[in-house]
């Protein structure tokens, strides 16, 4: 079953065609980081006009990249909620068209369930996916969370972040020190010269007991600390990028150790943005290996926002029969538990 995903959540207009849940064979990402990057943050109207402007190019690079034309797909699935409504409805729009023009199946797909359906694209044995039951730590620039994935399309939250995500700390974080937006990676790879040492950050929520994630102290101190110290740069600036990202990640691999074990269960996956850290994923897998769980994280570039995750979120739900009507809207607010 070939599947057209279509993407608009946010800041990335995508637009990717899969192949049975799994196959890639063309996945289109146009961003808009540029847009918002003086603005600090995704302004919600710029994103809806420029989701209006790039879609039908993207759509067509991915139709193109993979040769093929409309007349060869065989369902659309289109990203129904969370996010921007303005920008969730330029894609729901575009999808419902080609649904209603070309008379195919039509299924709305919730953003985090295709984050978490990332782990099947191109996966080359089952052995390479996580077995179910299994924990999910879900971080993204707008959502963190761990969920207790009992099969494909039923979730349990066991915890939640109770202020920022982890990819907004880190976004705001790198604004602090003079970044760029979105600054995530850009942490990531001046922390790989850095001192994880260097300031001694606050623990957050410490509590084993909690399953809950707060950043914001984090992200107060390190403001406090640059208004004291200046912005760092040189060694400085890495040296607080690493002590900044080991605060982060050690409460992310100390929650979902604690998780896993009340969870009694063996595998774990990683997903969303904050995924393709490079720390985050060593140091979960140390965790792994100390504890005697496996790990698994899809390629960096199925971490972040992309159309290819929703298609495989979308066969997965066609598979059992799911469809969407032409009523399909836009949700700002959806929890996962209802994302059927
Ligand atoms: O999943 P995503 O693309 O969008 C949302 O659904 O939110 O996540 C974007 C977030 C941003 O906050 C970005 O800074 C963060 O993921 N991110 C990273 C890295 N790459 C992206 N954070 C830390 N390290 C990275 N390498
Ligand atoms: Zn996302």
């Amino acid at each position: 079953m070939r599947i057209l995903g279509l993407e608009s959540s946010c800041d990335e207009t995508a637009a990717a065609l899969v192949e049975d849940g799994t196959r890639v064979l063309s996945d289109i990402i146009s961003s808009q980081a540029k847009v918002h990057e003086r603005f600090g943050g995704v302004v919600p109207e710029l994103a809806s006009r420029h989701h209006i402007v790039n879609i039908m190019s993207v759509l067509e690079s991915a139709l193109d990249s993979a040769g093929v034309s409309l007349d060869a797909l065989d369902a659309v699935a289109v990203t129904r909620g969370p996010g921007l409504v303005g920008a969730l409805l330029v894609a729901v729009q575009v999808g419902k068209a080609i649904a209603f023009a070309r008379d195919l199946p039509l299924i709305g797909v919730h953003h985090l369930e295709g984050h978490l359906s990332a782990i099947y694209l191109n996966a080359s044995s089952p052995g390479a996916v996580p077995g179910t039951p299994h924990v999910a730590l879900l971080v993204s620039g707008g959502h963190t969370s761990l969920i207790y994935v009992k099969q494909r399309g039923e979730y349990l939250e066991l915890g939640a972040t109770r202020d920022d995500a982890a990819g907004e700390a880190f976004d705001k974080v790198a604004k602090l020190l003079g970044l760029g937006y979105p600054g995530g990676a850009v942490i990531d790879r001046l922390a790989k010269t850095g001192d994880a040492r260097a300031l001694r950050l606050p623990r957050p929520m410490p509590g084993k007991a909690e399953l809950n994630f707060s950043f914001s102290g984090i992200k107060t101190w390190m403001r406090n600390w640059v208004s004291e110290n200046g912005v760092p740069t040189g060694q400085a600036l890495a040296d607080a990028c690493a002590s900044f990202q080991h605060a982060v990640v050690l409460s992310l691999v100390s929650k979902t150790r604690e998780a896993v074990k009340r969870a009694g269960v063996t595998d774990v996956q990683i997903s969303g943005g904050v995924a393709a850290n490079s720390y985050l994923r060593e140091e979960m897998r140390r965790a792994g290996e100390e504890d005697g769980f496996r790990v698994f994280v899809p390629p960096p570039r199925y971490c972040t926002d992309n159309a290819a995750m929703i298609a495989a979120a979308g066969y997965h739900r066609l598979l059992k029969g799911e469809r969407s009507n032409l009523d399909l809207n836009a949700m700002a607010n959806l929890p996962l538990a209802s994302s059927s």
